[in-house]
């Protein structure tokens, strides 16, 4: 595994939709290897390709405290919300920044696991905000789009 470079907001990557995942390849693997460690070395709970700057449906996300649950979705498709919540969320691609964001509370998500096995998972909460705010990275979307009053700079950068 190795680290990658993280694209950060001004590249114009960020905006561009990524492309479905049609079969697992050595190169992938190597791809979400290289996310998973890209994103705990960034202390980041989530992390898109196309942060690393590859246009590929393909989302890494660890909502843990320990950094030991890793949850790999390919090609992940929301197909249902409910509740809403209203918080803090900032963004491994807009470094120092946060802003508030309403998301839905929970979330039901389908996507291929790296086996390109078909599962469902359901998130609450950081899981559910984390999700909602990778989803919108593989369409282009930035969660800097849709802050509520305004983007805050982080005292501790
Ligand atoms: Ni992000």
């Amino acid at each position: 595994m190795a680290l990658r470079n993280i694209r950060t907001e001004g590249d114009p990557i960020l905006g561009k939709i990524s492309k479905p995942i049609l079969e697992m390849s050595d190169k992938t693997k190597q791809l979400i290897g290289d996310m998973l460690e890209t994103m705990y070395h960034a202390n980041g709970v989530g992390l898109a390709a196309v942060q690393v700057g590859v246009l590929k449906r393909i989302v890494v996300i660890d909502v843990s405290e320990e950094g030991n649950s890793p949850i790999i979705l390919i090609n992940p498709e929301i197909i249902d919300k409910s509740g809403s919540q209203t918080g803090d969320e900032g963004c491994l691609s807009v470094p120092g920044k946060s802003g508030k964001v309403t998301r839905a509370m929970k979330v039901k998500v389908k996507a291929f696991n790296e086996k390109m096995e078909l599962f469902e998972l359901e998130g609450e909460e950081l899981l559910a905000r984390a999700i909602q705010h990778e989803v919108d990275h593989l369409d282009g979307i930035l969660y800097t789009s849709k802050v509520e009053g305004n983007l805050n700079t982080d005292e501790e950068q």
